[in-house]
């Protein structure tokens, strides 16, 4: 065996960076000209492609079909999956850790896809999951209080739990809430691992920054170590735990990965996705944003809004006028319909039809979108369903601290 390498350092922003470079934090995604490169992302962050031969594996493994996220290349990259696989199938077993910073009271379908696919992988494997709200981070770089940020986390926990997660494998816990004891151990053992320059150049912190935000990467690396929670670990501080994520929390995990070794800890593995693309997207070069109500579609919107965003919002990429459609045909590369669609659609044969039909002219711009509106109406109506089902009884049962008996069964 050789010994680990240490992880690629990559500086968050530099300086005289130019101007139409791409810059990918967890909390600044903006794309160079032509949108976000995400080959480029992989090469500079360190990590790997996942390609078809992975993909094949885990559905053989698994012994069901990969989720659609996977079979379209949405979860794109990883950090040691293979070995995770391996030693799954040498019978050894893993967790799930994900998470989300509650920053806003409603979704939109970008913040669901981390969490659809983390039910997937946990249905699949059959494995423990813990999911962090973490509403100091948002304390932190947000203009709200702890109170407002507190509630937003519950709020939230109640769409996540509307995904569909097994109580009986999940446990679900806000920063405010549950940092103490052991997780707190293993934060002060991560915080004496990162030096003060190591943390600006992973994550462009400014000297004008509040120390609180200097403080914080520890705290959403410390549920990749499984110590971090005796009620669900006891005393198994080499449990091996898989993140999926979107690829700009990589740097977090970047730092967790490279103080590990050195804490006699596993590193994480690591899933990561592309950007949702926000409805206007040209390119994919924004990520949906939550502050520009017309530029997503959330969770709680009503059919009629869902409609009316998508006809009038969603970038085609067809042409100006039937005649030309008629000859010319669609643009995929920036047809923001298709791309959602890509998301969405389960039926692989459909989706096709679709692209091929568009592509050649034969189906119309106003025929795609009504598709798409179908697709998003169902989807939407299923999550609010589920979340009208979600009880403050059930949030806090999902979030009492317990142990989860049956949580590899
Ligand atoms: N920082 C993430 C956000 O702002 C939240 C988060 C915490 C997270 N832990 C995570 C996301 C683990 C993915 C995986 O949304």
């Amino acid at each position: 065996m050789s010994t680990p390498a240490p992880e690629k350092e990559v500086a968050a922003k530099q300086d005289g960076q130019e101007e139409e470079e791409q810059v990918v934090n967890p909390w600044e995604v903006s794309a160079g000209k032509g949108g976000i490169d995400y080959d480029k992302l992989v090469d500079q962050f360190g990590c790997q492609r996942i390609d078809a031969a992975l993909v094949d594996r885990v559905a053989r493994i698994t012994a069901a079909p990969p989720h659609r996220f996977l079979r379209r290349g949405l979860f794109f990259a990883h950090r040691d999956m293979s070995e995770l696989l391996d030693l799954y199938e040498r019978g050894e077993k893993f967790y799930l850790y994900t998470g989300r910073g509650p920053s806003s009271e409603a979704l939109h379908l970008g913040h669901l896809i981390p969490f659809m696919f983390t039910k997937y992988l946990q249905d699949v494997f059959k494995v423990p999951l813990v999911i962090q709200l973490t509403d100091d981070e948002k304390f932190f770089w947000k203009n709200l209080s702890v109170e407002e940020c507190k509630r937003l986390a519950r709020e939230n926990a109640k769409d996540i739990i509307a995904c569909g997660f097994d109580i009986q494998r999940t446990f679900i816990f806000t920063d405010f809430g549950f940092v103490g004891g052991k997780f707190f151990e293993n934060m002060a053992r991560i915080a004496r691992c990162v030096t003060y320059n190591k943390a600006v150049g992973i994550f462009g912190f400014s000297p004008e920054d509040h120390i609180g935000k200097v403080s914080f990467p520890p705290v959403q690396a410390a549920p990749s170590f499984p110590s971090s929670f005796p009620h669900l670990f006891g005393d198994n501080d080499q449990l091996r735990c898989l993140i999926p994520c979107a690829i700009d929390q990589d740097p977090y995990f970047r730092m967790t990965r490279d103080v590990a070794p050195r804490l006699g800890y596993q590193k994480p593995s690591l899933i990561e996705s592309r950007f949702f693309p926000a409805l206007q997207a040209c390119g994919e070069n924004t990520k949906m944003s939550a502050s520009d109500p017309n530029s997503a579609i959330y969770v709680t919107d009503s059919p009629k809004e869902i409609k009316n965003k998508i006809n009038r919002y969603a970038f085609s990429g067809g042409q100006d006028s039937v005649e030309l459609h008629r000859k010319l045909g669609g643009n995929l590369d920036v047809d923001v319909p298709i791309k959602y669609l890509n998301f969405f659609l389960e039926d692989d044969d459909e989706l096709e039809r679709i692209k091929t039909e568009y592509k050649e002219g034969r189906m119309l711009t106003g025929e795609v979108k009504q598709r798409l509106v179908t697709v998003l109406s169902e989807l939407v109506a299923r999550h609010q369903r589920a979340r009208a089902q979600v009880t403050e009884e059930i949030v806090d049962a999902f979030m009492a601290v317990r142990p989860l008996p049956n949580m590899f069964g």
